[in-house]
């Protein structure tokens, strides 16, 4: 279930408090879709609790796991070709609650995406160094790969929109992870801009994918999307 966790709450108070949603003026990156601007800086309190939350093996859900442990309980878990993962990049908690939803009601297993040397839990600096690779187009490396990739014949892609993209992280894993002839259902969560230009980068990451529709929550409404997660899931069984 989408359960209690005080780190997760505390990521959807992230959302809401930390975004300001009308006009773009202060934006650095031009966004598709809907306008979205990060909030001054010096706020970062409580998008640092809700960073505790959502790091890996802070969790309190059964499901998820630090890099390694996950890694093996993923591949551990998958039975035979055909198999379906959720791997999931979450930097304060919100996507990951999604993860954890769509884990529950397919029975499938998780793996978080992480990258090797941990991302700031600072708000500010996370919004610079999300930009600077974004800019440089940095692939960072990412801290565990999924063992028996082979045995997954669907893929739920799970992550943040970060500047109006995919994370860089994200990039980094598809680039190591070949999704051609896997089926891919991205879902992610943001606070205004929707999917923007994640779709697209997924393509382009992913040749050879079946990518199929996706589902796009805002971070501040995952606790009340519970039944549009089962329908969406349940549409694509
Ligand atoms: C570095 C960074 C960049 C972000 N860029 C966007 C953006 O371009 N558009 C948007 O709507 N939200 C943006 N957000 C907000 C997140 O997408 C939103 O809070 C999301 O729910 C966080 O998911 P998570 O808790 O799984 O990390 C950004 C947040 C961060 C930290």
């Amino acid at each position: 279930m989408l359960s209690a966790g005080k780190g997760r709450l505390s990521a959807m108070a992230m959302s809401r408090r930390d975004f300001v949603l009308a006009g773009a003026a202060g934006c650095v990156v031009a966004l598709a879709g809907c306008a979205w601007t990060p909030r001054n800086a010096g706020t970062q309190d409580a998008t640092d609790a809700s960073r505790g939350g959502g790091r890996a093996g802070s969790s309190g859900t059964s499901t998820t796991s630090s890099a390694s442990p996950s890694t093996d309980g993923a591949g551990a878990s998958a039975q035979a070709a055909g198999g379906t993962l959720v791997a999931v990049f979450s930097w304060s908690g919100n996507t990951l609650a999604v993860a954890n939803r769509i884990v529950e009601d397919l029975h499938a297993d998780l793996f978080r995406i992480e990258p090797a040397v941990p991302y700031t839990s600072d708000y500010d600096e996370m919004l610079r160094v999300a930009q600077d690779e974004q800019v440089a187009k940095t692939l960072p490396r990412i801290a565990a790969g999924v063992q028996n990739w082979d045995k997954y014949s669907t893929i739920y892609l799970g992550f943040p929109t970060w500047w109006g993209h995919l994370p860089q992280i994200v990039k980094s894993f598809l680039s190591e992870h070949d999704c051609s002839g896997k089926v891919v259902y991205p879902f992610n969560t943001h606070a205004g801009s929707g999917f923007a230009s994640c779709l697209s980068d997924i393509a382009d990451a992913c040749p050879g994918a079946d990518v199929r529709d996706g589902l796009s929550l805002r971070g501040d409404s995952v606790s009340s999307s519970t039944s549009e997660i089962d329908s969406w899931v349940s549409r694509n069984a």
